[in-house]
């Protein structure tokens, strides 16, 4: 099979969960590593995306993201992968040639004004501009601080430099493997709830939201828009929804102290399990967590 993993680093990614997440599988799947419909609605970095596709047998996937960027560079690695592996070739020969200085003013003209200098039209966007735009996103998200995404009120993106002495710019092999198991992949740009959810019997749906701050200072903001308690509470209107249907529902979220998602999933099946965390910039906001998985099954 061929081995695929995320090719951007995400905040809230969830390749330090793998293991938690494959042990609470639904049962069928576990038995038969066989998937019918795999769908996963915030799908970020897609860390469990690529390991499914990567180690069993997926008939069909919907993935979705509220990050246009985000779901453009999908788009652009399935379908484009050589033109994307070109680009990023040059990218990746000018800026390691370059000292620390000089790489911060490549950095901040070269990659991220004209990354944001860049405009697309994401409905129709053009093919030539979006590989152009997916090969910045991908440069800065290797050499940027902490490898975040985040954007000013603007909708710029306006994450400082990283200092990386030898930044990963382009994995070749894994974005040939990672346009390769996507091929039986529907990609799609929107909330969550705008993804048509087909009533196929045996569909697996992954839900991550934006994780809910265990202090008021969390970092939940993605892109423009916030994920709030009131959001958290709709989205467990949807898994509510989605229960009815009888698919396989897991999600994902933090553990905060006041027992919240315990009252909003009461009568599901609620796992606490350990996660190390990268992402937080402050010492405390590394080491070992309990985040929680909320299964229907
Ligand atoms: C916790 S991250 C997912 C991380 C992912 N599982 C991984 O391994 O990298 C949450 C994602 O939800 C997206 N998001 C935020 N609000 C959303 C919404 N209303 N609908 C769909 N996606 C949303 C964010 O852009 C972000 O990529």
């Amino acid at each position: 099979m061929n081995h695929a993993k995320p090719f951007l680093k995400w905040a809230g990614g969830k390749r330090q969960l793998l293991n938690e997440i494959e042990k609470n599988l639904p049962p069928d799947i576990s038995k038969t590593r066989q998937i019918d419909l795999y769908i996963e609605p915030f799908v970020g970095g897609g860390a469990l995306l690529f390991y499914l596709l990567s180690n069993y047998s997926v008939k069909k996937s919907i993935i979705n993201d509220i990050n246009p960027d985000l779901i453009l560079a999908y788009k652009i690695v399935k379908l484009y992968p050589e033109d994307l592996i070109k680009k990023l070739k040059i990218v990746k020969k000018e800026y390691l040639s370059l000292p620390y200085e000089e790489r911060k003013e490549y950095y901040y003209n070269n990659l991220r004004n004209k990354f944001n200098e860049l405009k697309i039209n994401y409905s129709k966007p053009d093919t030539k501009l979006s590989i152009e735009k997916v090969a910045l996103l991908i440069a800065l998200n290797k050499t940027c601080f902490n490898g975040l995404y985040r954007q000013n009120n603007k909708g710029e993106f306006n994450v400082p430099i990283g200092r990386y002495k030898n930044p990963r710019i382009l994995d070749e092999e894994n974005v040939r493997r990672a346009s390769t198991v996507l091929k039986n992949t529907q990609i799609f740009y929107g909330s969550y709830d705008s993804i048509k959810i087909p009533k196929e019997p045996k569909t697996f749906v992954y839900l991550d939201p934006p994780y809910r701050p265990l202090t008021a200072v969390g970092f939940t903001k993605y892109s423009k828009e916030d994920f709030n308690d009131k959001d958290q509470k709709q989205l467990a209107g949807y898994y509510k929804k989605l229960n009815k249907d009888r698919h396989y529902l897991l999600l994902s979220n933090s553990d905060p102290k006041d027992k919240f998602f315990d009252t909003l999933y009461k009568g599901f099946n609620i796992e606490r399990v350990s996660a190390k965390r990268y992402i937080n910039s402050k010492a405390n906001g590394r080491g070992n967590i309990n985040e929680l998985l909320i299964k229907n099954y």
